[in-house]
Protein backbone atom coordinates (compact mmCIF):
# COMPACT_ATOMS: atom_id res chain seq x y z
CA UNK A 1 0.00 0.00 0.00
CA UNK A 2 1.22 3.48 -0.98
CA UNK A 3 1.40 6.54 1.25
CA UNK A 4 1.92 9.85 1.00
CA UNK A 5 5.50 10.84 1.43
CA UNK A 6 7.98 13.83 0.80
CA UNK A 7 8.68 11.80 -2.14
CA UNK A 8 4.93 11.55 -3.40
CA UNK A 9 4.61 13.63 -6.78
CA UNK A 10 2.70 16.88 -6.30
CA UNK A 11 0.02 15.94 -8.11
CA UNK A 12 -1.13 13.85 -5.25
CA UNK A 13 -1.99 16.09 -2.24
CA UNK A 14 -2.62 14.43 1.93
CA UNK A 15 -5.59 11.61 1.03
CA UNK A 16 -8.18 10.94 3.66
CA UNK A 17 -7.48 7.40 3.47
CA UNK A 18 -4.81 5.12 2.18
CA UNK A 19 -6.56 1.95 2.53
CA UNK A 20 -8.03 0.46 -0.98
CA UNK A 21 -11.76 0.83 -1.27
CA UNK A 22 -14.14 -2.10 0.10
CA UNK A 23 -15.13 -4.79 -1.75
CA UNK A 24 -16.17 -8.35 -1.38
CA UNK A 25 -14.08 -10.86 -0.14
CA UNK A 26 -14.76 -13.98 -2.16
CA UNK A 27 -13.09 -17.19 -2.39
CA UNK A 28 -11.05 -17.73 -6.02
CA UNK A 29 -14.21 -20.08 -7.46
CA UNK A 30 -16.52 -17.45 -6.43
CA UNK A 31 -14.88 -14.29 -8.21
CA UNK A 32 -14.74 -16.22 -11.18
CA UNK A 33 -17.94 -17.55 -11.10
CA UNK A 34 -19.35 -14.02 -10.42
CA UNK A 35 -17.22 -12.15 -12.77
CA UNK A 36 -17.56 -14.29 -15.40
CA UNK A 37 -21.25 -15.47 -15.55
CA UNK A 38 -23.10 -12.37 -14.43
CA UNK A 39 -20.42 -9.48 -14.51
CA UNK A 40 -23.59 -6.74 -14.90
CA UNK A 41 -25.33 -7.51 -11.55
CA UNK A 42 -21.92 -8.32 -9.83
CA UNK A 43 -21.17 -4.24 -10.38
CA UNK A 44 -24.59 -3.33 -9.54
CA UNK A 45 -24.83 -5.27 -6.02
CA UNK A 46 -21.25 -4.49 -5.17
CA UNK A 47 -22.35 -0.59 -5.62
CA UNK A 48 -25.31 -0.77 -3.43
CA UNK A 49 -23.61 -2.68 -0.74
CA UNK A 50 -19.93 -0.54 -1.28
CA UNK A 51 -20.46 2.56 -2.65
CA UNK A 52 -19.36 4.51 -5.86
CA UNK A 53 -16.06 2.94 -5.42
CA UNK A 54 -15.07 -0.45 -4.65
CA UNK A 55 -12.43 -3.20 -5.02
CA UNK A 56 -12.62 -6.78 -6.94
CA UNK A 57 -9.88 -8.89 -6.77
CA UNK A 58 -9.21 -11.21 -10.06
CA UNK A 59 -7.04 -14.01 -10.41
CA UNK A 60 -4.42 -13.51 -13.12
CA UNK A 61 -6.08 -9.90 -13.70
CA UNK A 62 -4.88 -8.29 -10.92
CA UNK A 63 -6.65 -5.56 -8.23
CA UNK A 64 -9.46 -3.65 -9.71
CA UNK A 65 -10.90 -0.55 -8.37
CA UNK A 66 -14.28 0.53 -9.93
CA UNK A 67 -15.17 3.52 -10.48
CA UNK A 68 -18.31 5.18 -11.77
CA UNK A 69 -18.92 9.21 -9.92
CA UNK A 70 -18.93 11.70 -13.30
CA UNK A 71 -15.94 13.36 -11.36
CA UNK A 72 -13.58 10.50 -10.79
CA UNK A 73 -14.17 9.15 -14.01
CA UNK A 74 -13.07 12.49 -15.65
CA UNK A 75 -10.25 12.13 -13.68
CA UNK A 76 -9.32 8.55 -15.20
CA UNK A 77 -9.75 10.19 -18.44
CA UNK A 78 -8.00 13.17 -18.16
CA UNK A 79 -5.11 11.98 -15.69
CA UNK A 80 -1.26 11.73 -17.12
CA UNK A 81 -1.51 8.73 -19.45
CA UNK A 82 2.28 8.01 -18.38
CA UNK A 83 0.77 7.16 -14.89
CA UNK A 84 -2.54 5.72 -16.37
CA UNK A 85 -1.21 2.39 -18.55
CA UNK A 86 -4.53 1.52 -20.62
CA UNK A 87 -1.96 -1.14 -22.62
CA UNK A 88 -1.25 -2.73 -20.07
CA UNK A 89 -4.14 -3.59 -18.79
CA UNK A 90 -5.01 -5.61 -22.50
CA UNK A 91 -2.16 -7.46 -22.25
CA UNK A 92 -4.15 -10.21 -22.48
CA UNK A 93 -4.70 -10.13 -26.31
CA UNK A 94 -1.00 -10.04 -27.07
CA UNK A 95 -1.02 -13.15 -28.88
CA UNK A 96 -3.97 -12.40 -31.04
CA UNK A 97 -2.67 -8.63 -32.09
CA UNK A 98 0.80 -7.85 -32.11
CA UNK A 99 3.25 -5.90 -29.94
CA UNK A 100 2.77 -2.88 -32.37
CA UNK A 101 -0.68 -2.76 -31.73
CA UNK A 102 -2.28 0.98 -30.41
CA UNK A 103 -4.18 -1.46 -27.53
CA UNK A 104 -1.43 -2.68 -26.09
CA UNK A 105 0.84 0.01 -26.35
CA UNK A 106 1.58 2.90 -23.83
CA UNK A 107 3.55 5.96 -23.17
CA UNK A 108 5.47 7.71 -26.43
CA UNK A 109 4.66 3.83 -28.51
CA UNK A 110 0.75 4.51 -27.74
CA UNK A 111 1.17 8.04 -29.17
CA UNK A 112 3.11 7.49 -32.25
CA UNK A 113 0.78 4.32 -33.37
CA UNK A 114 -2.12 6.48 -32.50
CA UNK A 115 -1.00 9.62 -34.15
CA UNK A 116 -0.39 7.57 -37.49
CA UNK A 117 -4.18 5.69 -37.55
CA UNK A 118 -6.50 9.21 -36.09
CA UNK A 119 -6.50 10.94 -39.40
CA UNK A 120 -8.07 7.70 -41.26
CA UNK A 121 -10.83 7.57 -38.72
CA UNK A 122 -11.60 11.33 -38.29
CA UNK A 123 -15.67 12.07 -38.37
CA UNK A 124 -15.66 13.94 -41.60
CA UNK A 125 -14.10 11.10 -43.48
CA UNK A 126 -16.83 8.47 -42.74
CA UNK A 127 -19.07 9.23 -46.21
CA UNK A 128 -16.45 7.52 -47.75
CA UNK A 129 -17.72 4.42 -46.47
CA UNK A 130 -21.47 5.38 -46.86
CA UNK A 131 -21.74 3.01 -49.85
CA UNK A 132 -19.76 0.20 -48.81
CA UNK A 133 -21.64 0.24 -45.54
CA UNK A 134 -25.20 0.32 -47.51
CA UNK A 135 -24.21 -2.08 -49.86
CA UNK A 136 -22.96 -5.04 -46.90
CA UNK A 137 -26.30 -4.35 -45.06
CA UNK A 138 -28.49 -4.48 -47.71
CA UNK A 139 -26.60 -7.60 -49.44
CA UNK A 140 -27.30 -9.35 -46.21
CA UNK A 141 -30.92 -8.07 -45.44
CA UNK A 142 -32.12 -9.87 -48.64
CA UNK A 143 -30.92 -12.96 -47.44
CA UNK A 144 -33.25 -12.78 -44.60
CA UNK A 145 -36.45 -14.73 -44.12
CA UNK A 146 -39.87 -12.30 -43.70
CA UNK A 147 -42.08 -14.45 -41.47
CA UNK A 148 -40.18 -16.88 -39.21
CA UNK A 149 -37.78 -15.32 -36.35
CA UNK A 150 -34.40 -14.83 -36.70
CA UNK A 151 -31.04 -14.45 -34.70
CA UNK A 152 -29.73 -10.66 -35.25
CA UNK A 153 -26.26 -11.50 -34.18
CA UNK A 154 -24.76 -14.05 -36.10
CA UNK A 155 -26.52 -11.65 -39.32
CA UNK A 156 -24.99 -8.43 -37.89
CA UNK A 157 -21.65 -9.78 -37.72
CA UNK A 158 -21.89 -10.80 -40.95
CA UNK A 159 -22.23 -7.19 -42.12
CA UNK A 160 -19.76 -5.55 -39.64
CA UNK A 161 -16.93 -8.62 -40.81
CA UNK A 162 -17.96 -7.65 -44.40
CA UNK A 163 -17.48 -3.87 -43.72
CA UNK A 164 -14.15 -4.16 -42.25
CA UNK A 165 -13.22 -6.56 -45.17
CA UNK A 166 -13.63 -3.94 -47.09
CA UNK A 167 -13.75 -0.62 -45.85
CA UNK A 168 -10.41 -1.50 -43.66
CA UNK A 169 -9.05 -3.81 -45.22
CA UNK A 170 -9.87 -2.93 -49.35
CA UNK A 171 -10.72 -6.12 -50.13
CA UNK A 172 -13.58 -6.13 -52.18
CA UNK A 173 -14.49 -9.33 -54.42
CA UNK A 174 -12.53 -12.88 -55.20
CA UNK A 175 -10.91 -15.58 -54.53
CA UNK A 176 -8.85 -13.17 -51.81
CA UNK A 177 -11.46 -11.99 -50.06
CA UNK A 178 -13.48 -15.46 -49.38
CA UNK A 179 -10.15 -16.77 -48.35
CA UNK A 180 -9.48 -13.86 -45.96
CA UNK A 181 -13.45 -14.06 -45.35
CA UNK A 182 -13.03 -17.80 -44.03
CA UNK A 183 -9.31 -17.26 -41.91
CA UNK A 184 -10.09 -13.85 -40.09
CA UNK A 185 -13.86 -15.91 -39.12
CA UNK A 186 -11.87 -19.34 -37.84
CA UNK A 187 -9.24 -16.73 -36.00
CA UNK A 188 -12.38 -14.82 -34.64
CA UNK A 189 -14.52 -17.65 -33.45
CA UNK A 190 -11.12 -18.86 -31.12
CA UNK A 191 -12.18 -16.67 -28.15
CA UNK A 192 -16.20 -16.63 -28.78
CA UNK A 193 -16.79 -19.95 -26.91
CA UNK A 194 -16.82 -18.49 -22.91
CA UNK A 195 -14.80 -21.76 -21.47
CA UNK A 196 -12.66 -21.22 -24.71
CA UNK A 197 -11.79 -18.11 -23.78
CA UNK A 198 -11.01 -18.40 -19.93
CA UNK A 199 -9.02 -21.41 -21.14
CA UNK A 200 -6.49 -18.92 -23.14
CA UNK A 201 -6.81 -16.32 -19.86
CA UNK A 202 -5.72 -18.79 -17.67
CA UNK A 203 -3.01 -20.06 -20.28
CA UNK A 204 -1.82 -16.37 -19.62
CA UNK A 205 -0.11 -14.47 -23.44
CA UNK A 206 3.60 -16.36 -23.34
CA UNK A 207 1.79 -20.01 -23.17
CA UNK A 208 -0.59 -19.04 -25.46
CA UNK A 209 1.67 -17.82 -28.11
CA UNK A 210 3.29 -20.83 -28.32
CA UNK A 211 0.40 -23.16 -27.51
CA UNK A 212 0.65 -25.01 -31.27
CA UNK A 213 -3.03 -25.20 -32.45
CA UNK A 214 -2.91 -21.27 -31.34
CA UNK A 215 0.09 -20.73 -33.69
CA UNK A 216 -1.19 -22.75 -36.63
CA UNK A 217 -4.26 -20.74 -36.85
CA UNK A 218 -2.15 -17.14 -36.29
CA UNK A 219 0.13 -18.48 -38.77
CA UNK A 220 -2.80 -19.16 -41.44
CA UNK A 221 -4.32 -15.48 -41.12
CA UNK A 222 -0.70 -13.98 -40.80
CA UNK A 223 0.28 -15.25 -44.39
CA UNK A 224 -3.07 -14.04 -46.01
CA UNK A 225 -2.51 -10.54 -44.50
CA UNK A 226 1.24 -10.16 -45.75
CA UNK A 227 0.01 -10.97 -48.91
CA UNK A 228 -2.27 -8.10 -49.10
CA UNK A 229 -0.52 -5.45 -47.59
CA UNK A 230 2.58 -6.53 -49.96
CA UNK A 231 0.40 -6.67 -53.19
CA UNK A 232 -1.09 -3.29 -51.61
CA UNK A 233 2.07 -1.67 -51.48
CA UNK A 234 2.75 -2.07 -54.87
CA UNK A 235 -0.80 -0.62 -56.23
CA UNK A 236 -0.67 2.27 -58.93
CA UNK A 237 -3.52 3.57 -57.77
CA UNK A 238 -2.85 3.44 -54.04
CA UNK A 239 -3.26 7.59 -53.84
CA UNK A 240 -6.96 6.95 -54.82
CA UNK A 241 -7.97 4.58 -52.90
CA UNK A 242 -10.51 5.40 -49.67
CA UNK A 243 -10.16 1.94 -47.48
CA UNK A 244 -7.63 2.62 -44.25
CA UNK A 245 -5.58 -0.31 -45.37
CA UNK A 246 -4.11 2.29 -48.31
CA UNK A 247 -4.54 5.27 -45.96
CA UNK A 248 -2.02 3.62 -43.45
CA UNK A 249 0.35 2.96 -45.96
CA UNK A 250 0.66 6.54 -47.08
CA UNK A 251 1.33 7.24 -43.20
CA UNK A 252 4.29 8.06 -42.15
CA UNK A 253 6.62 8.05 -38.78
CA UNK A 254 7.55 11.67 -37.63
CA UNK A 255 11.21 10.68 -39.34
CA UNK A 256 9.66 10.22 -43.04
CA UNK A 257 9.94 5.98 -42.46
CA UNK A 258 6.38 4.11 -43.87
CA UNK A 259 4.80 2.04 -41.04
CA UNK A 260 6.62 -1.12 -41.60
CA UNK A 261 4.29 -4.61 -43.09
CA UNK A 262 4.33 -5.94 -39.53
CA UNK A 263 3.08 -2.77 -37.64
CA UNK A 264 0.56 -2.88 -40.40
CA UNK A 265 -0.70 -6.44 -39.66
CA UNK A 266 -0.79 -5.76 -36.21
CA UNK A 267 -2.97 -2.80 -36.98
CA UNK A 268 -4.98 -4.29 -39.47
CA UNK A 269 -5.83 -7.37 -36.53
CA UNK A 270 -6.30 -4.19 -33.85
CA UNK A 271 -9.17 -3.09 -35.83
CA UNK A 272 -10.65 -6.38 -37.03
CA UNK A 273 -11.00 -7.72 -33.42
CA UNK A 274 -11.84 -4.06 -31.99
CA UNK A 275 -14.07 -2.92 -34.30
CA UNK A 276 -16.07 -6.28 -35.54
CA UNK A 277 -17.85 -8.03 -32.30
CA UNK A 278 -18.36 -4.68 -30.90
CA UNK A 279 -20.31 -2.92 -33.87
CA UNK A 280 -22.21 -6.18 -34.40
CA UNK A 281 -23.42 -6.63 -30.75
CA UNK A 282 -24.52 -3.02 -30.44
CA UNK A 283 -26.76 -3.40 -33.61
CA UNK A 284 -27.92 -6.73 -32.33
CA UNK A 285 -28.89 -4.67 -29.33
CA UNK A 286 -30.89 -1.61 -31.28
CA UNK A 287 -33.14 -4.09 -32.84
CA UNK A 288 -33.91 -6.20 -29.92
CA UNK A 289 -34.74 -2.78 -28.27
CA UNK A 290 -36.79 -1.22 -31.37
CA UNK A 291 -38.51 -4.71 -31.47
CA UNK A 292 -39.52 -4.38 -28.20
CA UNK A 293 -40.64 -0.19 -27.97
CA UNK A 294 -43.16 0.04 -30.90
CA UNK A 295 -43.74 3.56 -30.29
CA UNK A 296 -39.60 4.40 -31.04
CA UNK A 297 -39.87 2.00 -33.50
CA UNK A 298 -42.32 3.49 -35.30
CA UNK A 299 -41.21 7.14 -34.61
CA UNK A 300 -37.95 6.19 -36.35
CA UNK A 301 -39.60 4.10 -39.56
CA UNK A 302 -41.27 7.57 -39.99
CA UNK A 303 -38.19 9.70 -39.26
CA UNK A 304 -36.04 7.73 -41.67
CA UNK A 305 -39.11 7.87 -44.30
CA UNK A 306 -38.75 11.52 -44.06
CA UNK A 307 -34.43 11.75 -44.43
CA UNK A 308 -34.62 13.44 -40.54
CA UNK A 309 -31.38 11.29 -38.88
CA UNK A 310 -31.26 12.93 -35.61
CA UNK A 311 -33.97 10.42 -33.73
CA UNK A 312 -31.98 7.70 -35.18
CA UNK A 313 -29.05 9.51 -33.73
CA UNK A 314 -31.01 9.42 -30.52
CA UNK A 315 -31.90 5.67 -30.65
CA UNK A 316 -27.91 4.81 -31.26
CA UNK A 317 -26.71 6.73 -28.15
CA UNK A 318 -29.66 5.24 -26.16
CA UNK A 319 -29.09 1.75 -27.06
CA UNK A 320 -25.07 2.59 -26.50
CA UNK A 321 -26.46 3.81 -23.21
CA UNK A 322 -28.77 1.22 -22.24
CA UNK A 323 -27.02 -1.47 -23.14
CA UNK A 324 -22.72 -0.55 -23.70
CA UNK A 325 -21.13 -3.46 -25.63
CA UNK A 326 -18.08 -3.04 -23.20
CA UNK A 327 -18.70 -3.06 -19.38
CA UNK A 328 -15.84 -1.63 -18.02
CA UNK A 329 -12.05 0.31 -19.33
CA UNK A 330 -8.95 -0.51 -17.58
CA UNK A 331 -6.24 2.10 -16.48
CA UNK A 332 -3.42 0.68 -14.85
CA UNK A 333 -1.18 2.99 -12.05
CA UNK A 334 2.45 3.41 -12.42
CA UNK A 335 2.32 5.09 -9.00
CA UNK A 336 0.28 5.90 -6.39
CA UNK A 337 -2.16 8.42 -7.36
CA UNK A 338 -5.14 9.98 -5.43
CA UNK A 339 -8.78 9.11 -6.51
CA UNK A 340 -11.82 10.53 -4.61
CA UNK A 341 -10.28 10.99 -1.58
CA UNK A 342 -8.23 7.75 -1.49
CA UNK A 343 -4.53 6.94 -2.49
CA UNK A 344 -4.50 3.89 -4.74
CA UNK A 345 -1.13 2.16 -4.91
CA UNK A 346 0.86 1.46 -7.95
CA UNK A 347 -0.24 -1.72 -9.33
CA UNK A 348 -4.10 -1.43 -8.63
CA UNK A 349 -5.93 -0.79 -11.83
CA UNK A 350 -8.55 2.20 -11.82
CA UNK A 351 -12.16 0.76 -13.65
CA UNK A 352 -14.43 3.45 -15.13
CA UNK A 353 -17.49 1.09 -15.16
CA UNK A 354 -19.30 2.14 -18.09
CA UNK A 355 -22.19 -0.08 -16.84
CA UNK A 356 -23.25 2.19 -13.39
CA UNK A 357 -22.15 5.42 -15.31
CA UNK A 358 -24.95 4.71 -17.77
CA UNK A 359 -26.91 3.34 -14.73
CA UNK A 360 -26.92 6.98 -12.71
CA UNK A 361 -30.44 7.86 -11.85
CA UNK A 362 -29.12 11.45 -11.10
CA UNK A 363 -28.00 11.43 -14.54
CA UNK A 364 -30.77 9.81 -16.68
CA UNK A 365 -34.05 9.83 -15.02
CA UNK A 366 -35.24 6.24 -15.20
CA UNK A 367 -32.15 4.93 -15.83
CA UNK A 368 -34.03 1.53 -17.40
CA UNK A 369 -36.38 2.58 -19.77
CA UNK A 370 -35.17 2.58 -23.18
CA UNK A 371 -35.74 6.47 -24.05
CA UNK A 372 -34.08 7.66 -26.70
CA UNK A 373 -35.83 10.99 -26.29
CA UNK A 374 -33.66 11.89 -23.91
CA UNK A 375 -30.60 12.32 -26.27
CA UNK A 376 -32.71 14.90 -28.60
CA UNK A 377 -33.16 16.56 -25.01
CA UNK A 378 -29.90 17.10 -23.74
CA UNK A 379 -26.48 16.19 -25.27
CA UNK A 380 -24.45 12.90 -24.42
CA UNK A 381 -21.82 13.95 -21.66
CA UNK A 382 -18.23 13.49 -22.36
CA UNK A 383 -17.85 11.81 -18.67
CA UNK A 384 -21.36 10.52 -18.40
CA UNK A 385 -21.91 9.00 -21.89
CA UNK A 386 -18.64 6.52 -22.66
CA UNK A 387 -19.44 3.59 -24.41
CA UNK A 388 -16.29 4.41 -26.38
CA UNK A 389 -14.07 5.07 -23.03
CA UNK A 390 -12.21 8.31 -22.89
CA UNK A 391 -9.36 10.84 -23.09
CA UNK A 392 -6.29 9.52 -25.14
CA UNK A 393 -7.55 5.89 -25.33
CA UNK A 394 -11.06 6.59 -26.07
CA UNK A 395 -11.93 4.44 -28.77
CA UNK A 396 -10.48 4.96 -32.37
CA UNK A 397 -13.38 3.91 -34.25
CA UNK A 398 -15.69 5.76 -32.42
CA UNK A 399 -17.21 7.48 -35.52
CA UNK A 400 -17.10 4.67 -37.58
CA UNK A 401 -18.71 2.45 -35.39
CA UNK A 402 -22.04 5.31 -34.98
CA UNK A 403 -21.67 5.89 -38.80
CA UNK A 404 -21.88 2.21 -39.13
CA UNK A 405 -24.52 2.07 -36.90
CA UNK A 406 -26.86 4.54 -38.80
CA UNK A 407 -26.18 3.45 -42.29
CA UNK A 408 -26.88 0.08 -41.19
CA UNK A 409 -30.36 0.77 -39.03
CA UNK A 410 -31.29 3.08 -41.78
CA UNK A 411 -31.18 0.50 -44.47
CA UNK A 412 -32.71 -2.03 -42.00
CA UNK A 413 -35.57 0.21 -40.91
CA UNK A 414 -36.76 1.24 -44.16
CA UNK A 415 -37.24 -2.35 -45.59
CA UNK A 416 -37.95 -4.27 -42.68
CA UNK A 417 -40.62 -3.94 -39.59
CA UNK A 418 -38.60 -5.47 -36.84
CA UNK A 419 -41.28 -7.44 -34.01
CA UNK A 420 -40.33 -9.23 -31.01
CA UNK A 421 -40.47 -13.18 -31.71
CA UNK A 422 -42.17 -13.23 -28.05
CA UNK A 423 -40.28 -14.60 -24.67
CA UNK A 424 -38.83 -12.07 -21.82
CA UNK A 425 -36.55 -8.84 -22.86
CA UNK A 426 -32.89 -10.24 -23.49
CA UNK A 427 -30.81 -9.63 -20.78
CA UNK A 428 -26.97 -9.17 -21.63
CA UNK A 429 -24.77 -12.00 -21.16
CA UNK A 430 -20.80 -12.04 -21.21
CA UNK A 431 -19.40 -13.31 -24.32
CA UNK A 432 -15.46 -12.88 -24.13
CA UNK A 433 -15.42 -9.41 -23.55
CA UNK A 434 -18.42 -7.82 -24.78
CA UNK A 435 -22.05 -8.12 -23.56
CA UNK A 436 -24.35 -9.76 -25.67
CA UNK A 437 -28.21 -10.06 -26.06
CA UNK A 438 -29.05 -13.56 -24.11
CA UNK A 439 -30.96 -14.86 -27.01
CA UNK A 440 -28.59 -13.22 -30.03
CA UNK A 441 -31.29 -10.49 -30.18
CA UNK A 442 -34.18 -12.73 -32.03
CA UNK A 443 -36.74 -11.01 -33.63
CA UNK A 444 -39.21 -11.36 -36.78
CA UNK A 445 -38.47 -8.94 -39.23
CA UNK A 446 -41.11 -8.01 -41.75
CA UNK A 447 -41.38 -6.92 -44.75
CA UNK A 448 -41.87 -2.51 -45.39
CA UNK A 449 -41.88 -0.88 -49.17
CA UNK A 450 -38.61 0.25 -49.13
CA UNK A 451 -39.14 4.19 -49.45
C1 LIG B 1 -20.06 0.03 -30.99
C2 LIG B 1 -18.81 -0.28 -31.33
C3 LIG B 1 -17.60 -0.05 -30.48
C4 LIG B 1 -17.48 0.07 -29.12
C5 LIG B 1 -18.60 0.02 -28.08
C6 LIG B 1 -16.08 0.29 -28.83
C7 LIG B 1 -15.56 0.49 -27.55
C8 LIG B 1 -14.22 0.73 -27.28
C9 LIG B 1 -13.70 0.97 -25.96
C10 LIG B 1 -14.52 1.00 -24.68
C11 LIG B 1 -12.36 1.16 -26.09
C12 LIG B 1 -11.37 1.45 -24.95
C13 LIG B 1 -11.34 2.93 -24.70
C14 LIG B 1 -10.60 3.35 -23.43
O1 LIG B 1 -9.77 2.59 -22.92
O2 LIG B 1 -10.85 4.47 -22.96
C15 LIG B 1 -12.03 1.05 -27.49
C16 LIG B 1 -10.76 1.20 -28.02
C17 LIG B 1 -10.46 1.06 -29.34
N1 LIG B 1 -11.35 0.81 -30.37
FE1 LIG B 1 -13.36 0.64 -30.21
N2 LIG B 1 -15.37 0.28 -30.01
C18 LIG B 1 -16.26 0.08 -31.04
C19 LIG B 1 -15.96 0.04 -32.39
C20 LIG B 1 -14.71 0.17 -32.92
C21 LIG B 1 -14.40 0.18 -34.33
C22 LIG B 1 -15.45 0.06 -35.45
C23 LIG B 1 -13.05 0.28 -34.45
C24 LIG B 1 -12.21 0.34 -35.69
C25 LIG B 1 -12.58 -0.09 -36.89
C26 LIG B 1 -12.50 0.38 -33.12
C27 LIG B 1 -11.16 0.53 -32.81
C28 LIG B 1 -10.65 0.75 -31.55
C29 LIG B 1 -9.23 0.95 -31.28
C30 LIG B 1 -8.11 0.95 -32.31
C31 LIG B 1 -9.11 1.16 -29.91
C32 LIG B 1 -7.83 1.43 -29.11
C33 LIG B 1 -7.61 2.94 -28.94
C34 LIG B 1 -6.34 3.27 -28.14
O3 LIG B 1 -5.94 2.47 -27.29
O4 LIG B 1 -5.77 4.35 -28.38
N3 LIG B 1 -13.53 0.30 -32.21
N4 LIG B 1 -13.18 0.79 -28.20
Amino acid sequence: MGVATADTPKAIRTPATTELPPGPDWSLPRTMWHWWRRPLPTLEECRARYGEMFTIRLPHEGTWVFVSDPETVKQVFTGDPTLLHAGAANIVLLPLLGEHSVLLLDEPDHMVQRKLMLPSFHGKRMQAYREVMARAAIEEIERWPTDVPIRMRPRMQSVTLEVILRAVFGVHEGERLTRLRGELRATLDLPAKPRRALFMVLLGPEHLRRFPPFRRRIDRVDRLLFEEIRSRRGATDLADRDDILSLLLQATHEDCRPMSDRELRDELMTLLVAGHETTATALSWAVELLARHPDERERLEAEVAGGDGAYLDAVIKETLRLRPVVALVLRKLVEPMEFGGRLLPAGVSVAPSIHLVHRNPDVYPEPDRFRPERFLERPAGTYTWIPFGGGVRRCLGGAFAEFEMSVVLRELVARRSLRTAGGAPEHPVRSTITNVPSRGAEVLALTRKAS
